[in-house]
């Protein structure tokens, strides 16, 4: 287990993670703060009618129950994360009236095809071993006029911004992702709205499910 899925499964880690490592390390990489993400995942889910939100690699709940608190009433949010200790965290910090959690690989959703209108997936697909396999999951959980959404991680073109990203991915073993992946990933699985955003070394993007 490389550098970063050991940090992932730590407690001490889990304890940190929202209060100090999220808004932190996100901002320096990106100049993004973890307010105004989580106010484009509202927006990008579009949750101002009753959402079934499902919210993976959740960690602590740090979005999972900010976006059941901004779903539309009758709506509902689950997390679900591989990490024990961030469950645990998620459980102590981050319940509430319509906010569920369990455990599960990203890789292997335990849902039935098209259980969610809303799925999205943030600051973890470069941690995941089989990135494109956990996003064929995303769609394939995603209901006929659902939203995705994701965010992870982007690799510059240039040769500086390769190297410094290759850097990184040694260093901490997280991986960097060329801007078409996903978008051709979503077209190809008949997504449509496909929308994308840099915002420093992390990629943004949300897109719709056709009815
Ligand atoms: C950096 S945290 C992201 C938490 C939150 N989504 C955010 O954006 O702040 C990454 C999470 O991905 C989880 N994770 C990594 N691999 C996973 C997998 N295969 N299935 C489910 N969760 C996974 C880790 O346990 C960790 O909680």
């Amino acid at each position: 287990m490389n550098f970063a899925r050991r940090l992932m499964n730590h407690p001490a880690f889990a304890l940190v993670y929202e209060r100090v490592w999220r808004p932190t390390s996100f901002f320096l990489v990106s100049g993004r703060t973890m307010g105004a993400d989580r106010a484009d995942a509202v927006r990008a889910l579009r949750l101002d009618r009753p959402r079934t939100v499902l919210d993976i690699a959740c960690g602590p709940g740090n979005f999972t129950r900010h976006l059941s608190e901004k779903n539309a009433p009758g709506g509902h949010a689950v997390g679900i994360d591989f990490s024990v200790p961030m469950l645990r965290q998620a459980r102590a910090d981050n319940t509430g009236p319509d906010v569920s959690y369990v455990r599960g690989d990203a890789r292997r959703l335990p849902f039935p095809d098209g259980s969610f209108d809303a799925v999205c997936c943030f600051g973890a697909l470069y941690l995941i071993p089989d990135p494109l396999v956990a996003a064929q999951e995303m769609v394939r959980v995603l209901a006929p006029g659902g939203r995705i959404a994701i965010s992870t991680s982007y690799r510059y073109r240039n040769r500086f911004g390769r190297a410094v990203c290759a850097a990184i991915s040694a260093i901490i073993g997280v991986r960097f992702f060329d801007n078409d992946v996903f978008p051709k990933l979503f077209v190809e699985a008949g997504l449509v709205d496909v929308e994308q955003q840099v915002h420093g070394l992390l990629q943004y993007l949300s897109a719709t499910r056709p009815e």
